[in-house]
């Protein structure tokens, strides 16, 4: 699970690593109120879990209570790499001298934590890491040692700070690995990390993904509560293991794996057709009932970027003629909210049944094709017209 910006302040301040005051709204009228609770310059950031969100003109300073309220409402109206923007964090305005990058990760490849750290932060870390590879230090953590106080020294020259910021920025090294390890997160990223005018290092922004499978051990319902997507929120109301994309052609397929090629082969098939995207990923298990299918279906159509539907299933337990019968049943029950053309691709088991149902059916919306080529190029097709 990603955090919001504002749960990741908030996590960061239990833990005390120095961050400014926000404060989340809804609406223009919160933010005038918060803006004018914080007092001064403030910054108003739009809460989506995407980067660049300053590129993307999500994030403005503001002078004045009635400043903050103005730019929010174009801050409230963005949709920043498909994220519609529901809310905003009224943040305490800094004066920034530098900005510094730290984050720390789970390196699967390695087996290990890896820490990146530099001096040069502020731009996206992928741009860092292709223009100035050299500028970006990544050091190997050791999880039974972790970063103690040593280590976060040994980090921040690496990252090219000079002693007397070292000093400064290693005890805040120290707690954000902390919070990387007792929150049971796969990432903490601090982009930018800041030295101010006044000679404090803050973080600025934070990034935080929490290990779901360690969910478990923990006790964070608000975090649950808080996430705004709604098509994530239905998704997950269904049981469904969906996310959110920024494309027009909508995924739903059987099993992780083959949902991670369709994403592949859609992409590749949108470079021919203006280069639409997939719009989610969307696995519905094993068990492609008419009600998940129909659930998914609704989570799908209900994006409004979503211009075409990829379904791409393998029969296996659950074989061709059921999913089918879930596919035709799905569209029965969505009834008229079932406007977008669905292209399906069945192979597998009882694969010949299962299109005879789809033929019987001869829904206006649905088009059968043999191969999963095939398939994503017509969808890519479809969501291009
Ligand atoms: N509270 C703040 N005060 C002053 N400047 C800020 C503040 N928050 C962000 N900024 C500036 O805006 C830039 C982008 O903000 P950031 O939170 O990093 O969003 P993103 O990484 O999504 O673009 C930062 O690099 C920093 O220069
Ligand atoms: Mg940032």
């Amino acid at each position: 699970m990603d955090l919001f910006e504002y749960q990741a302040r908030d996590l960061f301040e239990a833990y005390g690593v120095p961050v400014l005051q926000g404060i989340v709204a809804d609406t223009p009228e919160e933010v005038e109120a918060a803006a004018a609770k914080i007092g001064g310059t403030v910054v108003v950031k739009a809460q989506v879990k995407a980067g660049g969100r300053g590129k993307a003109g999500g994030v403005k300073v503001a002078h004045t209570p009635a400043d903050a309220k103005a730019v929010s409402v174009d801050i409230l109206n963005l949709t920043i790499k498909g994220h519609k923007v529901n809310r905003v964090m009224v943040a305490q305005g800094a004066a920034i001298d530098k900005e510094y990058y730290f984050s720390v990760l789970l390196d699967r490849s390695n087996r290990t934590f890896l820490s990146l750290c530099s001096v040069e932060g502020g731009m996206e870390i992928e741009q860092l890491a292709e223009e100035r590879p050299d500028a970006l230090a990544k050091i190997a953590i050791d999880a039974i040692s972790g970063i103690d106080l040593a280590k976060a020294l040994e980090i921040a020259k690496a990252g090219g700070f000079d002693d007397e910021i070292a000093a400064k920025v290693a005890p805040v090294f120290v707690k954000l690995y902390e919070v990387f390890v007792k929150e049971d997160a796969t990432l903490v990223e601090v982009n930018p990390l800041i030295l101010s005018k006044d000679g404090e290092i803050i973080a600025l922004d934070g990034k935080v993904s929490l290990d779901d499978n360690a969910e478990f051990r923990h006790e964070r319902e608000n975090l649950e509560r808080d996430q705004l997507d709604p098509l994530e929120a239905k998704a997950k109301e269904s049981d469904l293991n969906y996310v959110k994309l920024d494309g027009s052609v909508g995924i739903i397929g059987n099993g992780a794996g083959l949902v991670m090629s369709t994403l592949d082969v859609v992409a590749y098939a949108g470079e021919r057709h203006g280069g639409v995207k997939p719009a989610n990923f969307l696995d519905i298990g094993g068990g492609a009932s008419a009600e998940v299918m129909a659930a998914g279906l609704d989570v799908i159509l209900g994006d409004p970027q979503v211009k075409s539907v990829f379904v791409n299933v393998f029969g296996g337990i659950t074989a061709c003629d059921a999913v089918a019968n879930g596919i035709v049943g799905a569209l029965a029950k969505l009834g008229s909210s079932a406007t977008k053309p669905l292209v399906v691709r069945l192979d597998g088991n009882n694969v010949v049944e299962g299109r005879k149902i789809l033929a019987d059916a001869n829904h206006p919306l649905v088009t059968v094709v043999d191969t999963m080529d095939e398939a994503a190029d017509k969808a890519a097709e479809l969501a291009n017209r």
